[in-house]
Parts: C-alpha cells; sequence; structure tokens
C-alpha cells in the first residue's frame, strides 16, 4: 500500500481516504463520495476496511463485529473506489502476539471524557490506527463522520498536534427515517430493541427544542439531563451510559447549555451499546 501511495505522489495525484471496519452502509459510503468530490475527476480513492483489534477491551464486541468482506467489495466497486486496503493483524501489529508491539500514538485531552471514560483504551487504538492507515496511505485528504464526534475531533487534534499534512473533512450523519443513526452495530439488534434504539434521537430532538425554547440563558445541564434519563427510562432494554453537553470544539462540558453546544450520548439497548450526537441549534 505504501510503495503504490509514493508512486501515486511521484505522479502528483492527490488521494482521498475513508478509513472503516467494514460491515458498509450508507453512512460508510456518503463518505466515499465526499472524498470523491475532494478529490475530484483525476484523483484516487483508498477505502480502508481493518477491524481494529487496539481500539476493542477485553470485554467488548471484537469477536462478533459484524463481517461480510464480500459485499463490501462489492459496495466499493460501485462506488468506483479505486484502492480497497484490506491490511492483516500481523502486518498492522507485527508482534503484538509476542507481546513486543509497543509503540502508540496517545491524545491527552479530548479523549478524556465520554468514550474515553467509558472505554479506557479505545482512543489509544484508534488514534494509533489512524496513524498508522496514514502513513500507509499518505492521503491529501480524509474523510470522517460526524456520527463519531469525539473521534473526529480527536483525528483533527493529532492532525494538528503530530503534523500530519492531511486534511480532515467531516460529513454528516447519515440516519434511518425514523432517526436512528446508521451504524454496523445496529446488525446487533433485535426488533423489540431497534424499535427502542430511536431513544437516542429523540434525546437529541427533545434537547434541542427545550435549548430553542430557553433562549439566551440556556437550560441548566443538569435539567437536560434528566429529561434524557427519564427517556431512557421510558424503555424497557435501555440503559444510559453517559449523556453530556458540551463547548463543540474544546469537547468541555457546560453547566448552562444554549444554542450552539453540542450534545452527545452513549446508551446500551440490550447487550448493544449505542451512540449519538448533534449540535443544539
Ligand atoms: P467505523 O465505525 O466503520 O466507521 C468508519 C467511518 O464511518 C467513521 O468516520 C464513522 O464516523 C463513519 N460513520 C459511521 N456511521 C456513520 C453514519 N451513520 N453517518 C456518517 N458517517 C458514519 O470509526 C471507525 O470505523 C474506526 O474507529 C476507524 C476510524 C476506522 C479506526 O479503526
Amino acid at each position: 500500500m505504501q510503495r503504490q501511495a509514493l508512486a501515486w505522489r511521484r505522479e502528483g495525484r492527490s488521494v482521498g481516504f475513508v478509513p472503516t471496519m467494514g460491515y458498509l452502509h450508507e453512512g460508510h459510503l456518503s463518505l466515499i463520495r465526499r472524498a470523491r468530490r475532494e478529490v475530484g475527476p483525476g484523483g484516487l480513492v483508498v477505502v480502508s476496511i481493518y477491524v481494529n483489534p487496539t481500539q476493542f477491551g477485553p470485554t467488548e464486541d471484537l469477536d462478533r463485529y459484524p463481517r461480510d468482506v464480500r459485499r463490501d467489495l462489492r459496495l466499493c466497486r460501485e462506488e468506483g473506489v479505486d484502492v480497497v486496503f484490506l491490511p492483516s493483524d500481523a502486518s498492522m501489529y507485527p508482534g503484538r502476539d509476542r507481546g513486543d508491539y509497543s509503540t502508540w500514538v496517545v491524545e491527552e485531552q479530548l479523549t478524556r471524557s465520554m468514550e474515553g471514560s467509558s472505554r479506557p483504551t479505545h482512543f489509544r487504538g484508534v488514534t494509533t490506527v489512524v496513524a498508522k492507515l496514514f502513513h500507509l496511505v499518505l492521503p491529501d485528504v480524509a474523510v470522517f463522520g460526524a456520527k463519531d464526534y469525539q473521534q473526529a475531533a480527536v483525528i483533527r487534534r493529532m492532525v494538528r498536534d503530530l503534523n500530519f499534512p492531511i486534511r480532515i473533512v467531516v460529513a454528516p450523519t447519515v440516519r434511518e427515517p425514523d432517526g436512528l443513526a446508521l451504524s454496523s452495530r445496529n446488525a446487533y439488534l433485535s426488533p423489540a430493541e431497534r424499535g427502542q434504539a430511536t431513544v437516542l434521537w429523540r434525546a437529541i430532538q427533545e434537547a434541542r427544542r427545550r435549548v430553542r425554547a430557553a433562549g439566551a440563558n440556556g437550560v441548566a445541564a443538569g435539567t437536560l439531563r434528566r429529561m434524557v434519563e427519564r427517556l431512557v427510562a421510558g424503555c424497557p432494554d435501555a440503559r444510559l451510559d453517559y449523556v453530556e453537553f458540551f463547548e463543540p470544539e474544546s469537547l468541555r462540558p457546560l453547566k448552562r447549555v444554549a444554542r450552539g453546544a453540542h450534545m452527545a450520548l452513549a446508551v446500551w439497548v440490550g447487550r448493544t451499546r449505542l451512540i449519538d450526537n448533534g449540535r443544539l441549534r
């Protein structure tokens, strides 16, 4: 992959990159289309499919994470993707099975809250694998989804702090008609759970309504949190992991929430952990 990327660079071709863990859905495909727009007609679009083991905790769903590489390759072909990069664990983490893989990329501020506090080693795995993929694919532009808002913020920070010569584009969240954000993990949901899974979107919309109605003074974060807790409590199989209201760039938590603030939440629906977020505008 890196040899190919260096050859493209010598030819002066622009490369757009979409990193994924596969089991592709319309959310991923929207990023692929965005990457194509970003690089233009003479450019190249690379998609990586790699279920990165280091971003899963020891009790998480690495072993049952959904996979269908044949279908993914068909979808990529239909989208006109130029190269699909499918690295192996042995090439990405040489020596890890013997315990001698030992270099990591760690972001120390934006990763403290939310996904970072619920999943303590998650972002170390994400920043490390994305840094490695950037070194292998050598893209001019990389496209991430707003669905994983904190992840996109962390990647932007890594790129800034470590001088990666890569432009980061964040594309909007693609949703089902009832508001559920598309996610490979939605495949885990039973029909009853699928019905309850709309609670994340309903919580975001209700917070938006209340913040709009409140005007310049905004609403106390505690009031919004209790509203979200009540909504989730109304779903028999759902349990709130966290809900945060924060400043959209720094991710600093807010005590009072007015328009322009950002909100993110994680909810267990049965054995499936779902996340979502939205700007309160
Ligand atoms: P994965 O969950 O496969 O997501 C790949 C990309 O698709 C991410 O940028 C994610 O934000 C985006 N995405 C997922 N669902 C989306 C939706 N409904 N709308 C728009 N974009 C969506 O995120 C990862 O993989 C991994 O952490 C990765 C960055 C590949 C590193 O391993």
